[in-house]
């Protein structure tokens, strides 16, 4: 794992952002796996700054979700597939085509039949080229929760009561309003793609952070399976980082990684 510690969020998704640039003016026709939640909006934001200035652009890349929930009217704001739409596609955000943006289909009648084919999806581009990720509070990827098999493909699952809790700011606090079930990719889906880049900002993230970098890699700390990936960069920001007890040893590496 390489992990770099930065002042803020914004440092953060600059960083990241750049990263993606680079990845996209090497090969235009790279495959981007994007999270969707609040951590990777400012990265979205300067993602669609450098494609009005001319630096980068989707439009022969393609992109695929993490995950969607299930049981979300398909016009809902929270739906996944409407906020990377909003983020990445409408008003050409980034070039990239509605029908390049692929997400997991959440009104199929049998869901778990649409896991199967998001994962073959995936499967048939040849894999992800750079996955962003966030992580839950306690310590997820995708929906991956504590618990999921460490080499699990998409499938069908049951969001944990406290990713419920935090999500429900985007439903107006309301728990009840917040899905239940989604399909996410699995963590043997994740760890597929040929890169990984996860994100990480604010305190709350602190504790996860320093469990799935330096604890022990463990299906309770799903996002700790990226201990085992050859290619995962960590960017957090020093709330993040708080609880790191090699914090000045990343910081020093990362420097010198760039230098
Ligand atoms: C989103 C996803 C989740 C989020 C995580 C953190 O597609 O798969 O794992 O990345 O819940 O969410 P935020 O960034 O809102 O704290």
């Amino acid at each position: 794992m390489k992990i770099g510690i930065f002042a803020d969020a914004q440092e953060c998704a600059s960083v990241a952002s750049e990263i993606i640039i680079d990845l996209f003016a090497d090969d235009p026709t790279s495959v981007l796996g994007v999270a969707t939640g609040s951590t990777p909006e400012p990265t979205y934001q300067m993602l669609r700054q450098a494609h009005q200035a001319g630096r980068f652009s989707l439009a022969k890349g393609q992109a695929f979700a993490l995950d969607e929930y299930v049981g979300i009217p398909s016009d809902h704001p929270e739906r996944y597939r409407n906020m990377l739409l909003r983020n990445l596609v409408e008003n050409d955000a980034t070039g990239l085509l509605d029908e390049n943006l692929h997400t997991p289909d959440s009104e199929h009648p049998d869901p778990q039949v649409a896991a199967a084919e998001y994962e073959a999806k995936i499967a048939a581009i040849g894999g992800v080229s750079l996955q962003i990720l966030g992580i839950g509070t306690d310590g997820h990827i995708g929906f991956n929760e504590p618990g999921t098999s460490l080499t699990e493909v998409t499938h069908v699952d049951y969001l944990m009561e406290q990713t419920r809790i935090d999500n429900a700011r985007f439903f107006d606090h309301q728990i009840d309003q917040v899905p239940t079930q989604c399909i996410t990719q699995g963590l043997g889906t994740i760890m597929s793609a040929k890169r990984i880049l996860l994100l990480a900002t604010g305190k709350q993230k602190a504790e996860a952070v320093k469990e799935i970098c330096e604890g022990s890699v463990s299906a309770f700390w799903p996002g700790s399976i990226l201990q085992m990936h050859r290619q995962a960069t960590v960017l957090l920001d020093e709330d993040a980082a708080s609880h790191l007890q090699l914090a000045d040893y990343y910081r020093q590496r990362w420097a010198l990684q760039q230098g």
